[in-house]
């Protein structure tokens, strides 16, 4: 065996990327498509890499495209300290180092299949979630009805505003989108995001429910999808935690037994019963 097989991948070691295209989305996030100068990148939706910038530092991202797309990956970023403000400033072709895909990304593909699929998103939790709904309408044919809610503070904050639009015309595809503090460009619903799971078509006791979004917004979605019977099992939750090193070795992301970087960061809700400080 030749000794490059026999060399452990250094999990410390980020592998260069290049910016292929970059747009800024909206006062604080931005989206980038990168491409590892390897060619080598298998991810799952749910995955997460780390981006490093050097001399500044790195930054825990999620990956928002899905596998089924082949020129290369997205990321959204949203600008809040020092590593994202760098990551705000690259152009295409600039390089950047990426660690991952990290996590196991349990985003539930196999489990969902003939099943009705419901995401919903909060804000920057969209971004994650794009992923997966992408994967989703990508294998159409696989899934049952898809309800698609977005929960946004204000208008000019929404993420994706024309991809929205299109799934919203696909059928079997319910897309119920609300804003927390509108204007006068917005016509539709007014209100946090659970004002819109009494909309939901869906049989939701059977279906695959995925949320993401800001802490707070769990605990409502939670309490709104329990007067639906909606079995906890079947409910797969984002978690964020700070993080570190991304591989399971520094403990920074650890709630009691579980490592948030390398046990998630999706995570079944029924499976977070003993860990009631994680939600
Ligand atoms: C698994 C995972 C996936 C993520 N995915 C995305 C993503 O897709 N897009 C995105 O924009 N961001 C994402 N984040 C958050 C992102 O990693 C942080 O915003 C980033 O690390 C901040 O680094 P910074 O150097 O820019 O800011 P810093 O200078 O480190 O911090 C600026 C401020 O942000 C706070 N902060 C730092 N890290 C976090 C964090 N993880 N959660 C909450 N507050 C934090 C700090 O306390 C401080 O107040 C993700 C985080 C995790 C753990
Ligand atoms: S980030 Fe280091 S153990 Fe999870």
């Amino acid at each position: 065996m030749c000794q490059c097989c026999t060399e452990k991948k250094d999990i410390y070691l980020p592998q260069l990327a290049t910016v292929q295209e970059v747009s800024q989305m909206n006062v604080t996030e931005k989206y980038l498509r990168l491409s590892m100068d390897d060619g080598q990148f298998d991810y799952v939706p749910g995955q997460f890499v780390e981006v490093s910038i050097a001399g500044v530092g790195e930054a825990p991202i999620t990956i928002s495209s899905s596998p089924t797309q082949t020129n290369g990956f997205e990321l959204v970023v949203r600008k809040i300290g020092n590593v994202t403000n760098a990551i705000h400033e690259l152009k295409p072709g600039d390089k950047l180092g990426i660690r991952g895909p990290l996590g196991k990304g349990i985003y539930p593909a196999e489990e969902a299949k003939d099943k009705d699929v419901v995401f919903i998103c909060g804000g920057l939790g969209m971004a994650p979630q794009r992923s997966f709904i992408k994967y989703v309408l990508d294998n159409r044919q696989d899934y049952g009805q898809v309800a698609i809610l977005q929960g946004t503070k204000e208008y000019d904050q929404r993420l994706f505003p024309s991809e929205i639009e299109a799934w919203e015309k696909l059928d079997g595809v319910q897309v119920l989108e609300t804003i927390d503090e509108p204007d006068e460009r917005w016509k539709g619903n007014v209100g946090v995001v659970t004002t819109l799971v009494p909309q939901i078509k869906s049989d939701l006791k059977s279906a695959t429910v995925l949320v993401c979004g800001p802490p707070v917004m769990y605990k409502f979605v939670l309490m709104a999808l329990e007067e639906y019977d909606v079995p906890h099992d079947s409910i797969f939750v984002n978690l964020e935690r700070k993080m570190k090193c991304g591989v399971g070795k520094c403990g920074h992301c650890q709630i009691n037994n579980v490592y948030v970087c390398i046990d998630g960061p999706v995570f079944r809700y029924s499976d977070l019963a003993s860990l009631p400080e994680a939600i």
